[in-house]
């Protein structure tokens, strides 16, 4: 069993969820669904995919305007969200507490966090990938996380986008550091998925390397022709 999340980003609309959602419904699979949808489409899932948001606020409720909270995803019916996505880390500036207060929040209301971490490429070619990973995972859990309550995405932020990935060597050095340092955070069985650049000629390969536990689609999750076989590429 592995975990395939599609984030959709700032794309799609209500009917092709709709039509995303009645084609994954029919799917006769062992694996996990996920799909991150704007906060504009998010409702309940189906016997198959579970639907989340792509960030939670910090702030439970207020003077937050344009904010979204953690309750009102859950409220919808939505169950899972996305944390500290590379390009939330970007455009809003998010560090590591920040990403680890959204969490906290995201827990308090019954949402299964995806914390994602990664390195820019400057940081990349500095050879910081190990720390930048290995405390993105520190300091991003927030305090009220259990065990296996929550999923961490390792997204090299350079190949995002990029049409580029990791050497599978690469995916599989940080993975392994992704799943030490959870175990001595005690957090053994938290699923570490890799994300960037996922397309159906490498989701198979990558979700074989040791300690991958699934993937983290983006554009490659937006069309039912694409997104499918990376569903039914592993069992
Ligand atoms: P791409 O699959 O389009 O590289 O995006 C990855 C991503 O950011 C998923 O969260």
């Amino acid at each position: 069993m592995k975990i395939i999340a599609g984030n959709w980003k700032m794309n799609g609309n209500p009917s092709e969820l709709a039509e995303m959602l009645q084609g994954l419904g029919a799917l006769d699979t062992e694996n996990r669904v996920i799909l991150c949808v704007p906060y504009t489409m998010l409702r309940a899932g189906n016997n198959i995919v579970m639907l989340g948001s792509q960030n939670v606020s910090k702030y439970d409720s207020g003077a937050h305007t344009g904010d979204i909270s953690a309750k009102m995803v859950s409220k919808s019916g939505a169950t899972v969200t996305l944390v500290g996505h590379s390009e939330c880390r970007t455009e809003l500036h998010d560090t590591n507490a920040d990403v680890a207060e959204r969490a906290a929040r995201a827990l308090e209301n019954d949402l299964l966090p995806i914390i994602c971490v990664g390195e820019t490429a400057p940081e990349r070619d500095a050879g910081l990938t190990e720390k930048i990973v290995e405390t993105g995972v520190r300091e991003s859990v927030p305090k009220n996380a259990a065990n296996g309550g929550f999923i961490i995405a390792y997204e090299p932020r350079w190949a995002i986008g990029a049409g580029i990935t990791p050497t599978y060597d690469q995916i599989q050095q940080v993975h392994n550091l992704i799943r030490k340092t959870l175990d001595e955070m005690g957090f053994a069985d938290t699923p570490i998925l890799y994300g960037a650049s996922v397309t159906e000629q490498n989701a198979a390969e990558i979700m074989s390397i040791k300690n991958v536990d699934g993937v983290l689609v983006g554009g490659a999750s937006l069309k039912k022709e694409t997104f499918v076989p990376i569903i039914n590429s592993v069992k």
